[in-house]
């Protein structure tokens, strides 16, 4: 499974690259603007910071304006995906642009069929978002089930990318549906590795070890 970093947050994208975990970071305009920074330096110092995919959304709703700024932000730098929501509008920019080569994150998912659209259309990545279902109190990640078995009935190519992911769980379940990516949030990241009984064991090791008076 890639774990994507759900952050526009240089430190936090500079640190989970440091671990090892860091497959590519996911941008969204909410993100882009807690920087309080210009996007395109944003992207730009992403995109540095990691050899991997960075998705980066368009934020018009017109399919044609939709394309002007996908291509724009594509030309920041060849690892960025741009991002379009799943409306009508979306669907057509991203039959647009991946037809001309450039990579799309169709996001904003909420069905098994919305994301059957997007792999019809192109979609390199299809971003079902399971924490704004749960919230609702719906089982997002029956929905993720559903989408990869048709995604993998038909052998589409789009890869299914869970976002909206709250807890090292949803990082879990995310994970059994067979899903390609996780974009995970990092403060999730730094959850899903910490458990206390490897703290309270590596305590006791160390104490052990301590009492040898001896030095490796
Ligand atoms: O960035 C896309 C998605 O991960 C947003 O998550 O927590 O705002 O629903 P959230």
């Amino acid at each position: 499974m890639k774990f994507f970093v759900d952050s526009a947050d240089l430190s936090e994208v500079r640190e989970a690259v440091s671990w090892g975990l860091a497959d590519g970071v996911t941008t969204n305009p909410s993100l882009l603007a807690k920087t309080g920074r210009p996007y395109a330096e944003v992207l730009r110092e992403i995109c540095a910071a990691i050899d991997g995919p960075v998705s980066a959304e368009v934020v018009a709703t017109e399919a044609a304006a939709m394309c002007e700024e996908g291509q724009k932000l594509a030309q920041i730098h060849p690892n960025v995906v741009v991002k379009c929501p799943l409306t009508i509008d979306g669907l057509k920019a991203t039959k647009a642009l991946s037809a001309r080569g450039i990579r799309v994150n169709v996001t904003l998912v909420f069905s098994p069929l919305q994301g059957l659209a997007a792999a019809k259309c192109g979609a390199t990545y299809v971003s079902p978002f399971v924490g704004r279902l749960d919230d609702l109190g719906h089982d997002g990640f029956a929905m993720v089930e559903q989408l990869v078995r048709i995604l993998r009935n038909y052998a589409y190519p789009s890869q299914v990318l869970v976002a909206s992911l709250r807890s090292p769980n949803h990082v879990l379940r995310a994970a059994e549906t067979g899903a390609q990516v996780a974009t995970v949030p990092f403060n999730v990241m730094r959850q899903m590795l910490e458990h206390p009984l490897t703290a309270i064991g590596l305590e006791r090791f160390l104490a052990d070890w301590h009492k040898t008076k001896q030095k490796i």
